[in-house]
């Protein structure tokens, strides 16, 4: 067994010192190097403390002395083996990137698998897995992976939300005690943070050392950042286990989801560079180009006509749309959202034909057809209730959950539950021509239950085998994650789904801020982002064609609005955005993301540069009102400092009306400026009134001279 660990991977390191009784994290964060000293000095012991030094445990236990939040929490029956002593029994090596480390307690019956990953793009990974090796049941309450922040390590910074607003950050100081959010939504929830982070003091989007984790898991979770008086915060991530959720019998295991981490030492975008690497180098990336989308839910809701929806279709084709959504409201009694859900065969008085004839168009005019569907939900107005009452998830006792939009959860851990969902899928997909699953999951259910028991954890894992299923079955259809917008935006989920839904809010202020966070974590290629109504469905806010546009481009852009009813001037102008989508998606959805430390709140600038530095596509929006009567010069983050850039804007074109005052005297074309020059000392930037924006293209000059 290896006395030491040296973990290394862009351009981080973790280090685990293996020669004790027990796994002691000696590092997390810069690379260190291959030699690492033998042995770190120890902490002095303090007065009227343990009789040893503190360590940092890679399983922090009560046996060793710990007295923060356990790893490890459980017992067997009448808190028998309550307090677990694991020490480390072996190790093995997962290829160059990892390691497995094995810690038992023979006394209280317990085996304990650890396996930690660390990728060359330095992402993090670390997955636990408990074996029951006693003769009597063990109850597992919970089970969590505890990172230790590093030096100057003094500020936390996690994101919180709503319906329609998912996504913004929030910061406060780190301080002693624990900062705790439970999300008891048996879905990941709105109110989700897609990271912890933990940084020095005042860490930007450029600047400063960051120790972010996520969660890879859809259900019921607890994150937490804990500080004691010994030792550095550590961030935690488990599974929030129900009362008796998982009793082990003999020779039982549980294994946890997956923790994600990544260490910048360049400030948040760091973060955010590993996660976009890693992603971008799973097998299952989305490999072709993401499709312009048009969905049907803002443009027509449940009022769905073969005649109107062609005619959305001729429009679509039109604007240069190529993937059509047909949203909610094609199946049987679905005439509103009180009733249908579970009832998965097309609906014979709207669609007497079936959906034969809107495919058979929209595929005419040379688009994908994609569907929504909602298979984990039910309305208990529905044949499918009406026969099978007990298929719905609940606290038992006959008792039915509070009702949230008229529906409730159906119980997938039902085996003949899940059997007729997976059915009616896959016939729906068979005898279809779809491409496309929107697949929605539109509550919150704090009482997950099967047969009178907890089952927020078998749940999660029903819905994962049933998408996974589905998904051998049609290896070829694409599907994405919707959850009454961002409510299951996670790495769980996106193992098995193409893009995620940020929100139902189509509002382009709203979303300037839900997707610069969402895409903190995501690479905008998996995240939908629609082209909505001129006046939001949602916040009643107008806005301007050009900031809608600007704002859905820097992501899987779409359209949500009822385009038969544009004019010429607005179907021109929508075009133009689609054209100008398609022109810059490879580089957006395989650039470095970048965002600008602005100090006036005012502004946004965030932009993809290749990665070989040759080009660049930055937006620079206003969001409100400034104190200065000018923005002054901005410099662009990112660049190759010793490339020579053409300055462009290209978005909005010359004729928009605002551009016409503000951009006197503004960049003219035909700017050329070293990207040193340019992220040292700016460009100046156009006057915009709020909710206005400017799309900026950078090109190498020698690849513009075709050099
Ligand atoms: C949810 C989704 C929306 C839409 C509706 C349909 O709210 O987030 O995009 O699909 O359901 O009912």
């Amino acid at each position: 067994m290896r006395d030491t660990v040296n973990l290394r991977g862009g351009g981080s390191a973790f280090v685990l010192d293996l020669s004790g009784p027990t796994p002691v994290i000696v590092h997390w964060g810069a690379d260190l190097g291959e030699s690492i000293p033998d042995g770190v000095p120890a902490s002095p012991v303090a007065h009227s403390a343990l009789d040893r030094p503190p360590v940092q445990e890679l399983v922090p236990q009560a046996s060793s002395g710990w007295r923060g939040r356990p790893a490890l929490e459980g017992h067997r029956s009448r808190g028998r083996a309550f307090s677990p002593a694991l020490v480390t029994t072996g190790s093995r090596d997962l290829g160059v990137e990892g390691v497995e480390i094995t810690m038992t307690d023979a006394a209280a019956g317990l085996v304990l698998s650890l396996e930690i990953q660390l990728s060359p793009e330095g992402m993090l990974r670390l997955r636990s897995t408990l074996r029951n090796d006693g003769d009597d049941d063990f109850t597992l309450q919970s089970l969590s992976t505890a990172l230790p922040t590093g030096l100057g390590a003094s500020e936390i910074l996690d994101l919180t939300g709503r319906w329609c607003r998912e996504q913004h950050p929030q910061r406060q100081s780190l301080r002693q005690g624990t900062w705790l959010r439970e999300y008891r939504h048996g879905r990941t929830g709105h109110d989700s943070s897609l990271f912890t982070a933990v940084g020095t003091t005042g860490f930007s989007n450029r600047s400063g050392s960051v120790w972010a984790t996520h969660f890879g898991f859809s259900g019921n979770r607890v994150t937490s950042v804990e500080k004691t008086p010994t030792g550095p915060a550590l961030i935690g991530n488990a599974e929030l286990l129900g009362a008796g959720e998982i009793v082990l019998t003999a020779g039982e295991s549980y294994e946890t989801p997956l923790t994600y981490a990544s260490y910048s030492a360049r400030g948040l975008d760091g973060v955010t560079d590993t996660f976009h690497r890693w992603l971008r180098s799973r097998s299952t990336h989305p490999a072709t180009a993401r499709p312009v989308v048009l969905n049907t839910w803002e443009a027509v809701y449940f009022d769905h006509k073969l005649d109107s929806l062609v005619e959305l279709a001729d429009r679509a084709e039109l604007i240069g749309v190529e993937r059509f959504v047909l949203d909610d409201g094609w199946f049987r009694h679905r005439r509103t959202d009180r009733a249908g859900l579970g009832d998965w065969y097309v609906d014979e008085d709207v669609w007497p034909g079936g959906l034969a004839s809107l495919i058979d168009a929209v595929r005419a005019r040379g688009m994908q057809f994609g569907l929504w569907v909602e298979p984990e939900m039910v309305n208990e107005d529905s044949d499918v209730i009406r026969a099978h009452p007990d298929w719905i998830s609940g606290a038992g006792f006959g008792r039915t959950p509070v009702g949230w939009r008229h529906q409730q959860v159906l119980d997938l851990v039902n085996p003949a539950a899940f059997a007729y969902i997976l059915e009616r899928l896959d016939a729906l997909l068979s005898n279809n021509a779809i491409s496309y699953l929107k697949w929605d999951q539109n509550r919150d259910l704090t009482e997950m239950g099967h047969t009178g028991a907890p089952s927020s954890h078998e749940q999660t894992l029903a819905a994962y085998r049933l998408i996974d299923e589905l998904r051998q079955a049609h290896p070829d259809v694409e599907i994405e994650s919707c959850s009454s917008g961002g409510a299951r935006v996670d790495l769980g989920i996106l193992e098995r789904t193409e893009r995620v839904w940020a929100s139902d809010c189509n509002d382009a202020l709203e979303r300037q801020t839900i997707q610069r966070w969402t895409e903190a974590i995501l690479p905008p290629e998996l995240v939908g982002t629609h082209v909505g109504p001129t006046t939001s469905h949602t916040t009643a806010r107008t806005h301007s064609l050009s900031f809608r546009a600007i704002t859905a481009i820097f992501g899987h852009f779409g359209i949500e609005w009822d385009v038969r009813t544009l004019g010429d001037s607005e179907l021109l102008e929508l075009s133009e955005a689609v054209a100008l989508y398609k022109k810059h998606r490879a580089l957006i959805h395989s650039g470095v993301a970048v965002h600008g430390d602005l100090v006036d709140p005012a502004y946004l600038l965030g932009g993809s540069v290749a990665q070989d530095g040759s080009e660049a596509l930055y937006s620079f929006v206003c969001l409100a009102t400034s104190f200065d009567e000018i923005p002054g010069r901005v410099g662009f983050p990112g660049l190759d400092p010793d490339v020579r850039y053409d300055v462009t804007v290209i978005f909005p074109t010359a004729t928009s009306p605002y551009n016409q005052r503000s951009n006197a005297g503004w960049i003219p074309d035909g700017i050329t400026a070293s990207g040193r020059f340019l992220a040292e000392v700016g460009l100046p930037m156009p006057i915009l009134n709020p909710e206005q924006g400017v799309l900026i293209h950078l090109v190498s000059s020698l690849e513009a001279a075709g050099l």
